[in-house]
């Protein structure tokens, strides 16, 4: 796959370093070549930590459709439809294409981390990839694809807030929007078995499962953060929801998904508290 035309910040180190190609494959723009650079992107391969690359333009890369539209005008539709279902399906397939992007993100954006904070936003892209994948096929199979309904940006409009603050952007993003997906998987996941669906309901249960490791990813190197920067994590979270308007989360919580994903009982009940 020739890209080195989108790439002009990739070139210069080589292929092989990991950073240069996750800007790589967040700028790729339709989705199997997004998905076919981050599954490209080896274990072995070579690591700059230190690197600090030129901002560019077009970032993240994305296919023309879904159209992106303002939250409150993505409709919500009767699960006893087929086309509700697809509906959702679309929605949470959208969510896991911004999730490639995010974990993309975090990888080429903050230089000077340890070698395993790389490693393990890239086993996270991976599986961003894989769910995004296994939802892509699950609406081919009921007639659909992705871009066939309108979409919303509200994931990747905070990686946008927090672009120049890490700390920021685990708190926020795997802690708050991620974290998010727990609480609202069992309820999905219940719709769809609920209206039949037995084989879309199989795939939420797969992406909660990774899901808790992908939180458990960002509650790790938040608190490392937080301790590098000798900030108290519960009253440093709190700092920075108001700081870049986090949305206000509600219950019903999963506790369960979220003891799983590192979330400690101080936590719990600052979340339960609000
Ligand atoms: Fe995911
Ligand atoms: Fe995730």
């Amino acid at each position: 796959m020739d890209s080195s035309n989108t790439l002009p910040a990739a070139q210069g180190n080589g292929p092989n370093c990991m950073r240069a190609q996750a800007l790589a494959a967040l700028a790729a723009t339709a989705w199997p070549e997004k998905l076919a650079q981050v599954r490209a992107i080896a274990d072995s391969a070579k690591l700059d930590r230190e690197r600090v690359f030129a901002p560019m333009d077009g970032l993240p890369g994305r296919p023309p459709l879904p159209e992106l539209v303002a939250p409150a005008q993505v409709r919500h539709r009767s699960m006893a439809t087929l086309e509700g279902r697809a509906a959702l399906l679309h929605a949470l397939a959208h969510i896991e294409f911004n999730a490639v992007n995010l974990a993309l993100d975090i990888i080429w954006r903050f230089a000077g981390m340890p070698e395993a904070f790389y490693r393990d936003w890239l086993r996270v892209a991976r599986e961003e990839a894989y769910h995004f994948d296994l939802l892509r096929q699950r609406l081919a199979a009921l007639g659909y694809a992705y871009g066939d309904f309108p979409a919303h940006n509200g994931l990747w409009d905070m990686a946008e807030r927090t672009r120049d603050d890490l700390l920021a952007r685990l708190a926020l993003v795997p802690r708050t929007l991620e974290a998010r997906g727990l609480d609202a998987s069992p309820m999905i996941r219940n719709k769809l078995a609920g209206a039949g669906d037995a084989d879309s309901a199989a795939i939420v249960d797969i992406i909660l499962r990774d899901e808790i490791g992908h939180v458990a990813i960002g509650n790790h190197w938040y608190r490392e953060q937080c301790a590098q920067a000798g900030r108290e994590p519960v009253a440093c979270y709190a700092e920075l929801a108001r700081l870049y308007g986090a949305p206000r989360l509600r219950g019903p919580f999963n506790l369960e998904a979220r003891r799983a994903a590192g979330f400690n009982d101080a936590e719990l009940a600052a979340l339960q508290a609000d």
